[in-house]
């Protein structure tokens, strides 16, 4: 295939959607994954217009087998992998001790487990030049009231990607962490609280951020980048 490939992980919505549209724009071919059918249908309606560019691949992250199953059809399609960019996220908000430990596995699974599976089955198919964008938080590298679970899975991320920057430089692999903070997506809805979206920036300012990275020079990485509301905290 002449186009590069990307694949981004979480892109029925929010920001991931938002990141595989520039994708799509810029004229990568890219495999949009979808936790469930139901929402790969939806999504596809809003995509048509890039119709030939995009395959959508209904994926949990957090289980190895389907992991395995996709990266394996793109083995057999592709033989290569371009642009990963490590997207799909949860989030659970509550005092310590009333934090289910079923939250914490599920947090913990998609969030920080889900990015190394991605990763792990996805870097045999990585060349020199290519590069992987995971999505942090600022709750990377902050710790919030009521937010312990949510936090320690971002900072697992964080720390997982230092470590695997390290790792597959001499490869030629770039890799890069995108810390947005609060943005303006479903993610907020479930969440107790009052949350001021005025005070949010776009899912579409964070894909173009992440286009502005995977776009760098090949002499150039962008290592971390925090992306956050100019009108500071909520
Ligand atoms: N919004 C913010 O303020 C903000 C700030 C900093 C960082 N982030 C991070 O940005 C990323 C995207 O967040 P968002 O706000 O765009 O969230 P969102 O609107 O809730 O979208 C989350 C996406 O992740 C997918 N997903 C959830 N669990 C999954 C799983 N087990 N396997 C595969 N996909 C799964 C969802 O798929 P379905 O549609 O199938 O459920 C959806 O496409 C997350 O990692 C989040 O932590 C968000």
């Amino acid at each position: 295939m002449d186009k590069k490939i990307a694949i981004v992980t979480g892109a029925t919505r929010g920001i991931g959607k938002a990141i595989a549209v520039e994708l799509l724009k810029a004229g990568f071919f890219t495999v949009l994954c979808s936790k469930t059918l139901k929402s790969a249908a939806s999504l596809e309606n809003e995509i048509l217009s890039f119709s030939g560019s995009f395959m959508i691949f209904p994926l949990d992250v957090s289980v190895e087998q389907e992991v395995r199953k996709l990266i394996s059809s793109i083995a057999q399609k592709t033989k290569r992998i371009d642009v990963l960019i490590n997207n799909a996220g949860v989030v659970f908000t509550g005092p310590i001790e009333e934090t289910e430990t079923e939250q914490w596995d599920e947090i913990m699974a998609v969030n920080a487990k889900g990015t190394f599976l991605m990763v792990k089955h996805s870097l045999p198919l990585m060349l020199r030049g290519s590069q992987i964008v995971n999505i942090g938080s600022n709750a990377s590298k902050k710790g919030f009231p009521s937010w312990a679970a949510y936090c320690a899975s971002k900072f697992a991320v964080l720390g997982f990607t230092n470590s695997l920057r390290e790792e597959v430089r001499d490869r030629g692999i770039k890799v890069s962490a995108v810390l947005p903070g609060p943005t303006i997506t479903d993610i907020w809805n479930s969440l107790d609280g009052k949350w001021d979206r005025t005070k949010m920036i776009s899912p579409e300012v964070v894909a173009k951020t992440v286009l502005s990275v995977i776009k760098q020079p090949p002499e150039a990485n962008i290592d971390e980048i925090d992306i956050v509301p100019s009108t500071g905290s909520l």
